[in-house]
């Protein structure tokens, strides 16, 4: 699994380089505009993209900032041909750029086409279901990054859970859990109802199904395991970067479930390098050096 930096930090991206883990970058707007207000003006956004280029050898993904095709079409060459110089630009398209407006549902898969046709890598981004995959692929995107944490924190919504008060951010979503949870609730209903097909039919039973996964989608993971799967049966060549990846733990999930890349906050990684036992036990070696083991290194 290639692991890229979810970050348009420039010392994030330098940093998590020199430690030899990283092998692309992705950006989003919200990402520039918090490294660029960091820097308070000191640099334009020209020459803060060509820093980030310079700095990284793989895929740096970034996106357009306009919802029609043909203006996505006219920034992605755009982004393409100014940046291609300084490293490998990778164009990123909203699956629906259509901010509700229904006339502009296809756009992104019309720019996703026109760009790939022409040879412009495309990462079709804000994917959120298997199906919006599915149309990326087929439209040609290089990459499809579908959202696991924002999947997760949908579906705690909708269980009515408050974030910032129920769970954090970056807190772990434990599904296996819920879905245990959820069949012992069936049995409940199936024992008081007394028939399958009468506690199918029940409000309750669709209440507890509805709630707590988003049709048919259990969290992020699952997202992107059926993606994987579904990509992997037709031998789509598309690669699925799972995104929106907020702790460690889903890190292992989408390794499981076989993503072939993802991308991570610089905090998840430092979260992943880190375990209690692991603290313990080199406080434990550094206390037990002796003056003779000390003694073979100065004798150099
Ligand atoms: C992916 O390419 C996006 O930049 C990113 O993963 C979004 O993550 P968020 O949901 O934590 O904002």
């Amino acid at each position: 699994m290639k692991i890229f930096i979810d970050s348009a930090e420039i010392e994030e991206i330098k940093q998590a380089y020199e430690w030899g883990i990283i092998d692309g970058v992705t950006t989003n707007p919200s990402l520039i505009k918090k490294a660029v207000e960091k820097r308070q003006g000191k640099i334009t956004m020209e020459d803060y993209i060509k820093e980030v280029l310079k700095t990284v050898t793989g895929p740096v993904s970034l996106e357009v900032i306009a919802v029609k095709a043909d203006e996505m079409i006219e920034q992605g060459r755009f982004l393409y041909k100014k940046f291609s110089p300084y490293g490998k630009v990778v164009i990123k398209i909203p699956i629906n750029p259509s901010l509700g407006s229904d006339s502009l549902d296809f756009d992104g898969l019309k720019a996703i086409r026109r760009l790939s046709g022409e040879g412009i890598p495309v990462n079709c981004t804000l994917v959120m279901t298997p199906e919006q995959a599915i149309l990326a692929a087929k439209a040609g995107a290089m990459y499809v990054s579908p959202f696991a944490g924002r999947i997760d924190d949908y579906i705690r919504t909708k269980m009515g859970m408050k974030i910032g008060i129920d769970f954090k951010k970056g807190d772990y979503f434990d599904y296996n859990l819920l879905s245990e949870m959820r069949s012992l609730k069936l049995r409940e209903s199936i024992l008081k109802h007394g028939s399958l097909t009468d506690a199918y039919r029940s409000q309750y039973i669709k209440d507890i199904i509805c709630v707590s996964q988003d049709n048919g989608i259990l969290s992020g993971v699952d997202l992107v395991a059926k993606i994987v799967k579904i990509f992997r049966n037709y031998g789509f060549k598309t690669q699925v970067i799972a995104s929106s990846i907020r702790n460690a733990r889903q890190v292992r999930e989408v390794a499981e479930v076989g993503a072939d890349i993802v991308t991570l906050p610089f905090e998840v990684i430092m979260e992943m390098i880190r375990h209690y036992k692991t603290l313990e036990g080199i406080r434990d070696f550094i206390s037990d050096v002796v003056p003779q083991y000390e003694e073979v290194f100065r004798r150099k």
